[in-house]
């Protein structure tokens, strides 16, 4: 059913899984990006209730603190906007309560986004899509969504009909606990503790000095959830089921931000300069490519920043139209809070 309620211009936003990677982020972008929100409500699991949490201030809020309330159904009573980070189950459990209270749900989860009446919204690829809402919009996978910002502009030189991608993705994208047991498992292996006296809980296996070519669970072809995720999602952002994609996803020892070699196929010829100047013109996109200084984006030096970067910007010399590139986001804020704060600004009132 096609949503008619209007967001008003200065909505109550309601943050569910505030105290979270995603949800934290959440926050800081609100503020950073000057919501004009007149309320902010930061929700998370019973455990949490009662703490507090610094918040910058945006629309009508001022800085201060939020006390974070318990998430119940009855949390989201006269919520206009509520920016989902608590996981699949959590999403699952409370649409109903959200959509029943008129608020729109932005979902970082999995949960809802192949569903045919749930739009899958890159700001930058394809902002037209808020248009069509049920109630519930999905924010991609963070793997996807640095990479569909990078695509779009190339698609738009040649349709693309080939990509083949291999990830390099971050601890905190397994969320703030991994982050926390990549610091302390690197100091116990430090510590010169073996490998069956570590703490592993958040992956399969050591992280500390190790990479983990495993995110998410196997399926039957023996692919991962979060490749499939990469080929499935990236065929309905683009709105084209004939690109073809091959993804291998990759947890590294990094703290923050996902990075991404690119090889791409073309359907017509497109020059490393189009390219460039493609890249160099599209929004949420930054070159930094500069082989003789040695510049090019990496993990280290991105954490914290907005959009995507891209670099090593490269004709790939094994297929007939092909181009090679790396891109690196923080996939905490492009991958996950910016975006979504991103489309709850595309369903505001517009000038
Ligand atoms: N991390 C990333 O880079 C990233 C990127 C894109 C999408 N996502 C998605 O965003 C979601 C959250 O990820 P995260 O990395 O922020 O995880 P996280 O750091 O583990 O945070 C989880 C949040 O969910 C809350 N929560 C858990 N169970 C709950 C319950 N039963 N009721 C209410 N709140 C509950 C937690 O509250 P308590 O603190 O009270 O337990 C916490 O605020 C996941 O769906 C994830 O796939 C994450």
């Amino acid at each position: 059913m096609a949503w008619t309620k209007e967001i008003p211009a200065r909505p109550v936003v309601a943050v569910a899984g505030a105290t979270g990677a995603v949800g934290r982020e959440f926050l800081k972008v609100l503020h950073d990006l000057d919501f004009p929100a007149c309320e902010v409500r930061a929700l998370a699991s019973a455990r949490s209730a009662g703490k507090k949490l610094e918040f910058g201030g945006c629309g009508d809020v001022p800085a201060g603190e939020l006390v974070v309330q318990e998430m119940t159904p009855e949390s989201f009573e006269d919520v206009d906007i509520a920016l989902f980070s608590a996981g699949s189950d959590v999403s699952k459990a409370m649409r109903e309560a959200v959509v029943a209270a008129g608020a729109v749900m932005i979902d970082n989860s999995s949960a809802f986004r192949m569903d045919e009446d749930v739009p899958l919204v890159v700001p930058e690829v394809n902002p037209g899509d808020v248009s069509w809402h049920s109630g519930v919009i999905a924010n991609p996978n963070c793997s996807t969504i640095q990479m569909v910002a990078a695509l779009k502009p190339l698609y738009d030189l040649s349709r693309i009909t080939r990509v083949v991608v291999s990830t390099y993705q971050a601890a905190s994208g397994a969320g703030a606990p991994a982050m926390r047991e990549l610091y302390d498992q690197t100091r116990e292996f430090l510590d010169g503790k073996a490998d069956d006296e570590l703490t592993v809980k958040a992956f399969q296996h050591r992280i500390a000095f190790n990479c983990i070519p495993h995110i998410d669970k196997f399926l039957e072809d023996d692919s991962t959830k979060e490749e499939w995720k990469m080929v499935a999602e990236t065929k309905k952002i683009m709105g084209d089921d004939n690109i073809k994609v091959a993804a291998t996803c990759v947890r590294v020892p990094v703290l923050r931000c996902h990075g991404e070699s690119i090889n791409v196929e073309f359907a017509d010829e497109v020059t490393v300069e189009a390219a460039r100047a493609a890249l160099e013109a599209a929004p949420g996109i930054t070159v930094m490519d500069d082989p003789a200084s040695n510049a090019y984006p990496m993990p280290g030096l991105l954490a914290g920043t907005d959009g995507a970067y891209v670099g090593r910007l490269r004709r790939d010399p094994s297929v007939e139209h092909g181009l090679a590139f790396w891109n690196v986001a923080d996939q905490i804020r492009k991958g996950a809070a910016l975006n979504a704060v991103q489309i709850a600004q595309l369903l505001l009132p517009q000038a």
